[in-house]
């Protein structure tokens, strides 16, 4: 048993309260390697913002669960060694599955965890996340649970339409598993292709694709019943048209990609919701500089040579992302 303590990493607690606090949010970024993890610590470093770095199922898959979490406990001595001098920086684990899973985080020196009981039914939601919060509220450790359905794949079950969040189960929810902070279902979805061209209108002023807004009177809702509770919201990547067009540009062929407009999350990060997690975004930001670089240098073999600026295009999304969208910038010095 390691403690996250020893770490120096820091759990969700006084960085939500501060965050609801302050009309921002706190970005959840997943990462899966060296580069991404790089890039949001200098983004963050850089911004002094606090940072949940997030592990998927499939992170754990790719590049395995310890790894990730030596990863992460070097990462604090790299931000420190970028200036940051007290950095704020919770390793989450993303869409728990298990009691198991969550343990063995736990164990291993994660300050944080999901358990995803979304799929469930309600009781058995229920009876899930409060296992795990009595598991890890022993050792300070937070989690953040979930209520109602994302439209798309979530969890590996796949739903083609959103059951968003009843506002009238949330108190019963939160105070019967006394989890920390609470996933709703609002209209956002996973992966870059969260709305079809026929779902959108179309923007008379710039031509673009403008999808159906966002529940934001369940949001309302919620916060009516949970006053001052931290909300949290999943698959909230943008998935910037021009990543996009260099994609394509350069051989992709990613159709129709549409996400949530940025003014949305920044209305977002104004409210309760003070966590607001980012994967595909960062995908794109990777898979657009490493394009480039092979469609424009094709004689290039060292790795270096494209990840080094797909990191620097992710790092430039992140800091955007802090600073123009969650407004996280400044708030850990
Ligand atoms: O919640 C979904 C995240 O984007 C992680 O996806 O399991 O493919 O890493 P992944
Ligand atoms: P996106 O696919 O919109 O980036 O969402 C990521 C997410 O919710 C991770 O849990
Ligand atoms: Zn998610």
């Amino acid at each position: 048993m390691i403690s996250y303590k020893e770490l120096g990493l820091v759990n969700t607690k006084e960085m939500f309260a501060k965050a609801i606090e302050g009309g921002y949010a706190i970005p959840a970024f997943n990462f899966n390697n060296m580069e991404q993890l790089q890039a949001i610590i200098q983004a963050a470093a850089e911004t002094k913002s606090p940072v949940i770095l997030q592990v998927s199922k499939g992170a754990r898959q790719y590049a395995n669960q310890t790894l990730l979490r030596y990863m992460a406990e070097g990462a604090v001595e790299f931000a420190k060694e970028l200036g940051w001098a007290n950095p704020q920086i919770v390793l989450h684990l993303d869409h728990g599955d298990s009691f198991e899973t969550c343990k063995s985080c736990i164990d291993m020196g994660f300050s944080s965890v999901m358990i995803d009981g979304s799929h469930l039914d309600y009781e058995d939601n229920v009876a899930l996340t409060k296992k795990v919060v009595e598991y890890a509220h022993q050792f300070d450790v937070t989690v953040e649970g979930e209520l109602g359905v994302l439209a798309g794949v979530e969890d590996e079950v796949s739903s083609d339409h959103h059951t968003y969040t009843k506002p009238e189960e949330v108190v019963d929810f939160v105070t019967r598993t006394g989890c920390d902070s609470l996933a709703i279902s609002i209209g956002t979805s996973h992966g870059a292709y969260k709305f079809t061209p026929e779902q959108c209108t179309v923007d008379p002023e710039t031509g673009l694709l403008v999808p159906p807004m966002l529940a934001f009177d369940v949001l309302e809702g919620v916060e009516r019943e949970l006053p001052g509770f931290p909300i949290v919201l999943h698959g909230s990547s943008s998935v910037p048209q021009e990543e996009v067009e260099t994609i394509n540009k350069y051989g992709g062929a990613l159709k129709a990609a549409i996400g949530i407009p940025e003014p949305w999350l920044r209305k977002a990060a104004e409210s309760a919701v003070c966590k607001i997690n980012i994967d595909s975004d960062s995908r794109l930001a990777m898979t657009a500089a490493i394009r480039e670089v092979f469609a424009t240098k094709p004689a290039e073999f060292d790795p270096r040579k494209y990840l080094g600026p797909a990191r620097d295009n992710m790092k430039k999304q992140y800091i955007h992302k802090i600073v123009n969208v969650l407004g996280s910038n400044g708030h850990a010095e």
